[in-house]
């Protein structure tokens, strides 16, 4: 199911059917936005709850106006600085995009992705693809089109391969509904690159990424434990799961020396744009080795770092009880 065949996911999207696409951020699972039974299956894949709406994805900030309704000049704004990109912006709807993709709400989640088979295959097909991260739901999002197979199996009918996604963590979702702007979830389109451009302060909203009822915050996680330590603590917390009889991997850019010799090292980047690009694949490659408790490094809450340590927390969330 993984090919390069752009027309023929055109035609697969013409006639109802689910093609996951390529996108900087990760892969989606995508549907004609407009139709109703299209949508539908994307809900039944992932096995998402019907009231967490999807994003539409659209080819230029051109077609705002088709799917939107009462846009701000912030919209514009910000459409206009990070489209294409790895900014979703929140509006009020037209009655355009099917009820299933929205969730029932009044208003649409819309972003222009910034990838070049993403966008031919969107100004090929000419309408909005209502898309989700390409993986069941509460699992890691896929950034290489090989995950999207390994989850999905035969559920979606073609992988559109494009490549590793090179920001590799979900987009920054800004709403625009209300009179203030409000992050909803961080991404690499940074609250401090959005307070540049808006010219003021821009909260982020906890726990918010996900509005709709029913939601719990298990996501993006892997099946191992997650822990999220001061880079002084990652020694003593190594240890000790060692001592309960746990298999540890630790996602440091430190050598191996510096951990005890039984840990798994994940070897990763200082670099935080580095960092989140690898951060699902490291994720699941702590489920291939096989470790029951995953170390990580709290990153600083600043730049794309306030991004990473949001998906650390619902990782790590996942096995609060
Ligand atoms: O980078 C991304 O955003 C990727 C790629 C495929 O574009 N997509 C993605 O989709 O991460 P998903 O479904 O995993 O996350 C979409 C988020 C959800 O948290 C959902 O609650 C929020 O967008 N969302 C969508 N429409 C919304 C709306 N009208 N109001 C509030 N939140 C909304
Ligand atoms: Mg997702």
């Amino acid at each position: 199911v993984i090919s390069k065949d752009i027309s023929r996911a055109v035609s697969i999207l013409r006639s109802g059917g689910l093609v996951a696409i390529p996108t900087e951020t990760v892969y989606g699972l995508g549907a004609d936005a407009t139709r109703s039974s299209a949508v539908a299956k994307i809900f039944a894949v992932k096995g998402r709850p019907a009231q967490h709406p999807l994003i539409v994805h659209i080819g230029s900030m051109d077609e705002l106006t088709k799917w939107a309704v009462e846009i701000p000049e912030s919209a514009l704004l910000l459409a206009k600085t990070f489209w294409p990109g790895p900014l979703t912006i929140i509006l009020k709807k037209t009655p355009l995009a099917s009820e299933v993709a929205t969730g029932g709400l009044d208003t649409i989640g819309i972003r222009v992705p910034n990838h070049p088979m993403a966008l031919n295959l969107l100004k090929e097909f000419g309408g909005g693809v209502a898309a989700p991260s390409a993986n069941r739901f509460s699992r890691v999002s896929p950034t290489e089109a090989h995950h999207v197979e390994e989850d999905l199996g035969s559920d979606v009918e073609m992988i559109l391969d494009g490549g590793p996604c090179k920001i590799g963590i979900e987009s920054t979702i800004v709403d625009l509904t209300n009179e203030q702007p409000a992050i909803l979830r961080p991404g690499s389109v940074t609250r401090e690159m959005l307070q540049e451009v808006l010219g003021h302060g821009v909260p982020v909203l906890k726990n918010s990424a996900v509005r709709a009822p029913g939601q719990h915050p298990k996501h993006y996680s892997p099946k191992a434990r997650v822990i999220v330590v001061q880079e002084n603590e990652v020694r003593a917390q190594a240890e000790e799961w060692l001592a309960k009889g746990e298999k540890v991997a630790v996602m440091s850019p430190n050598p191996a020396e510096a951990f005890p010799k039984d840990v798994l090292r994940i070897p990763i980047s200082k670099n935080l744009s580095e960092l989140a690009e690898s951060l699902y694949a490291n994720f699941r490659l702590t489920d291939a080795l096989g470790a029951g408790v995953l170390i990580a490094v709290a990153p600083p809450a600043s730049g794309i770092g306030l991004a990473i340590a949001d998906r650390l927390a619902r990782a790590a969330n996942a096995f609060t009880d």
